[in-house]
C-alpha cells in the first residue's frame, strides 16, 4: 500500500526523500512523488511508475534544493495510476501525502465544491488537502485537529503549510506512521525500515496524535493541543536486515534467512525443554481455560493459521476455526467469552485482521496477536502478543514470516496440549526438542534449491496448475499455490487431494502440471492413488515427499525428497521447495519478484 516519508534537517531533502521512499518500495506502488520547500516555494515532482522514473523526471526537470519536504509512493485506490493522481496533492496553502482511505471523501468534496473549490485529481487525498486548507487560519495544528474530526476512514498524513517552510506536520488514524529522530534532523515514515540508514530512534504516534517536526524540535500533541511526553523507541534490527546483501532478490534472501528466523523466534520461548510463553502473558493455567479457538488472518498468515488448526486440534484437542479475516468480520462470528481469538499478521497493520481483532474484543473473547512488526496496531491492541522475530520482511511474497508464524503455532499447540493433559510431559519435551532442531532441517531443505529450480523450469510455460495434498499437506499446498500465483502470475489452485474427483479433475489435460505434497505417512496411500488418477489423465506430476515416503516412477514425473524430519513438523521443511519453485518460476519468467504487479506488502485498506 502507499508509503509516506518526510524530512526536516540539513541534508538535501529531495535525495533523502527518494532514498527513504526506495526503502518503502516493497509495500507495492504504482507512482511516486515528492514536495520540497525550495526558497519558500513548494516544488512538487511526481510521476506514474517506479521511483526510477521519478528520478529520471527530476533529472530532466531539475531537482528542488530545499531541506524540508514530504514524499509518497502511491498504490492507487481512488483514480487510476497517473501523474495527476500521484501524491503530493495541494489545496491552497497546504500540500499533503496520504496513506489510507478517506471513506466520506465524496461528502466532504461536495461540501467544498459548494463553497467554490475546484479539484484537479480523482483522489480522496486532494479532498483532505483542501479540507485542511479550508480550516487553516494561520495555525496548522488547529487546522489539523478540525480536519481530522471531519474525516472518516484511515489515514497517515504528512503535511506542509506554505507559511511554515521549516516544518512538517503529521497525523495518523489506523494507518501506520513513525517519527524518526536523528542528530539535527527528523523524519516521518510509514515504517521504520525507511529511515534505518539515518537513525534508529523513533516515536510511534497513536491515532489522532499530531507530530510537529522542525529543525529545532519535534513535538507531539493530543487533540486538545496538549503536548505529549512519548517514549522513544529504538530499532534493534541488524543494519543489513533491509538490504539484499548480494542476493538477487529479497525473496531468496528471506528464504535463506528462515533457519535463523526460527531459531530467534523459538529459542527464547523454551525453558528447561518445555514451551514457555509466559513472557508473552500466556500461562499454562490460562491455556487450560480455552474451550474454542478462532484464528483470523489474511493470505499467507491465514495459511499459517490452517497449519495451526491441524496441529492444535490434533495435539491439544481444542476445536479451532480458521477464518479469512475479511469474512470473519462480516459473518457475525459466534465468538464467546471463553474463546481465544488468534490474529496472525506479519505487518500487524492489515485492515481486515485489525477489524477482526476489534470485533473479537467487543464480543468479549481473549485475543492473542502473532505479529512480526513491533509496535504495530494489532500487536498493541491485542490482549497478548507473541512476536515472531523474523526481522523485516521486504519481499511482497511472504516466506520467512510464514515460517515463524507456524513455528509459533507449534509452540502454542505443544503448550496447550501439555496444559490440557492431552499429551504427556515426555511427549511435549520430545516435540519441543524436534522444534529446536528444525532450523537445521530447514537448512537441508534449502539445499534442494537446484531441484526446485529444475521443477520451476518445467512450469514456466504452464497456463494453470494444481497443488494437492491431504491434512497438513493440504494446508501447505494452499500456501504453495498462493506463492506461485502471486509472483509468477500463473494461475493455480490448491485442492484437497480427495476432493479432486468431485469436479476439479475435469480440468486436467495432457501435460497439465500438478504439484503434490506427501509428508504424512498415514495419508500416503490415499494421496498416491490421487496422483495415479491424475497421471492417468495426462498430468505432469511433481511431488514433494517426506524421506520415508517412496514414490514409484510411474506415479510422478519429478520427485523432490525432503530430509528426515518429525512428521508433525514437516510443513516447516516441505514449504521450502514450494517457496523455491515459486521463486524460480517468477525469475525464469523475468517478473519483478519482490514487487509483483498489483500487490502491496501491507494491506491497510479493506
Ligand atoms: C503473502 O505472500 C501475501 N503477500 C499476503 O497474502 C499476506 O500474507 C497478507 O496480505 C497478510 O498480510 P499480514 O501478514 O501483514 O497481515
Amino acid at each position: 500500500m502507499c508509503g509516506i516519508v518526510g524530512y526536516v534537517g540539513r541534508k538535501n531533502c529531495a535525495e533523502v526523500l527518494l532514498s527513504t521512499l526506495e526503502k518503502l518500495e516493497y509495500r507495492g506502488y504504482d507512482s511516486a512523488g515528492i514536495a520540497v520547500f525550495d526558497k519558500n516555494n513548494i516544488e512538487v515532482r511526481k510521476a506514474k511508475g517506479r521511483i526510477a522514473e521519478l528520478r529520471a523526471k527530476m533529472a530532466s526537470e531539475g531537482s528542488p534544493e530545499g531541506r524540508v519536504g514530504i514524499g509518497h509512493t502511491r498504490w492507487a485506490t481512488h483514480g487510476e495510476p497517473s501523474d495527476i493522481n500521484s501524491h503530493p496533492h495541494s489545496g491552497g496553502n497546504v500540500t499533503i501525502v496520504h496513506n489510507g482511505i478517506i471513506e466520506n471523501y465524496k461528502e466532504i468534496k461536495n461540501m467544498l465544491i459548494s463553497l467554490g473549490r475546484e479539484f484537479v485529481s480523482q483522489t480522496d487525498t486532494e479532498v483532505a488537502a483542501q479540507l485542511l486548507d479550508f480550516y487553516y487560519k494561520g495555525n496548522p495544528v488547529e487546522a489539523i485537529i478540525k480536519a481530522i474530526r471531519d474525516i472518516r476512514g484511515s489515514f497517515a498524513l504528512g503535511i506542509i503549510f506554505r507559511d511554515f517552510p521549516d516544518t512538517i506536520f503529521a497525523v495518523r488514524k489506523e494507518s501506520p506512521l513513525i517519527v524518526g529522530i536523528g542528530e539535527g534532523e527528523s523524519f516521518i515514515a510509514s515504517d521504520v525500515t525507511a529511515i534505518l540508514n539515518y537513525t534508529r530512534d523513533y516515536y510511534m504516534p497513536e491515532p489522532d496524535e499530531i507530530a510537529v517536526l522542525s529543525p529545532y524540535s519535534t513535538k507531539i500533541y493530543g487533540l486538545n493541543y496538549n503536548q505529549l511526553d512519548k517514549p522513544l523507541h529504538h530499532a534493534d534490527w541488524d543494519e543489513n536486515a533491509a538490504e539484499k546483501q548480494g542476493y538477487a532478490h529479497f525473496m531468496i534472501k528471506e528464504i535463506n534467512e528462515q533457519p535463523d528466523a526460527v531459531k530467534t523466534t523459538v529459542v527464547p520461548r523454551v525453558t528447561d525443554g518445555l514451551p514457555d510463553l509466559s513472557e508473552c502473558g500466556i500461562t499454562y493455567d490460562m491455556l487450560r481455560g480455552f474451550k474454542r479457538i478462532n484464528i483470523a488472518a489474511c493470505g499467507t498468515a491465514m495459511h499459517a493459521g490452517l497449519v495451526g488448526k491441524y496441529i492444535i486440534e490434533d495435539l491439544a484437542e481444542i476445536p479451532v476455526n480458521v477464518d479469512i479475516a475479511s469474512e470473519f468480520r462480516y459473518r457475525k462470528p459466534l465468538v464467546k467469552k471463553d474463546d481465544l481469538v488468534i490474529i496472525i499478521s506479519q505487518s500487524g497493520e492489515t485492515a481486515d485482521s485489525l477489524a477482526a481483532l476489534r470485533l473479537s474484543k467487543s464480543l468479549g473473547a481473549k485475543t492473542l496477536a502473532i505479529v512480526n512488526a513491533k509496535g504495530s496496531s494489532i500487536a498493541r491492541e491485542a490482549d497478548m502478543t507473541i512476536y515472531t522475530l523474523a526481522g523485516p520482511e521486504i519481499a511482497v511474497a511472504s516466506t520467512k514470516a510464514y515460517m515463524v508464524q507456524i513455528a509459533v503455532m507449534y509452540l502454542f499447540a505443544f503448550a496447550a496440549a501439555y496444559a490440557n493433559g492431552a499429551i504427556s510431559e515426555q511427549r511435549c519435551r520430545e516435540l519441543t526438542a524436534s522444534l529446536l532442531e528444525i532450523p537445521e532441517k530447514i537448512s537441508e531443505a534449502i539445499k534442494l534449491n537446484d531441484k526446485a529450480q529444475y521443477a520451476a523450469s518445467t512450469l514456466v510455460n504452464a497456463d494453470s496448475l494444481l497443488y494437492i495434498g491431504r491434512g497438513l499437506d493440504y494446508a501447505l499446498s494452499m500456501e504453495g499455490s498462493l506463492k506461485l500465483k502471486e509472483i509468477s502470475y500463473i494461475h493455480s489452485e490448491s485442492y484437497a487431494a480427495g476432493e479432486l474427483k468431485h469436479g476439479t479433475i475435469s480440468l486436467v489435460t495432457e501435460g497439465m502440471p500438478v504439484i503434490a505434497v506427501v509428508t504424512q505417512k498415514e495419508l500416503e496411500e490415499k494421496t498416491v492413488s490421487n496422483m495415479k488418477e491424475l497421471k492417468a489423465r495426462g498430468a505432469y506430476v511433481i511431488v514433494v515427499a517426506a524421506s520415508n515416503i517412496l514414490i514409484e516412477s510411474d506415479v510422478a514425473d519429478y520427485v523432490i525428497n525432503l530430509g528426515e524430519c518429525d512428521e508433525m513438523l514437516s510443513p516447516m521443511t516441505a514449504v521450502v521447495p514450494l517457496q523455491l519453485i515459486a521463486y524460480y518460476t517468477a525469475v525464469l519468467k523475468g517478473n519483478d519478484v519482490d514487487r509483483p504487479r498489483n500487490l502491496a506488502k501491507s494491506v491497510t485498506v479493506e
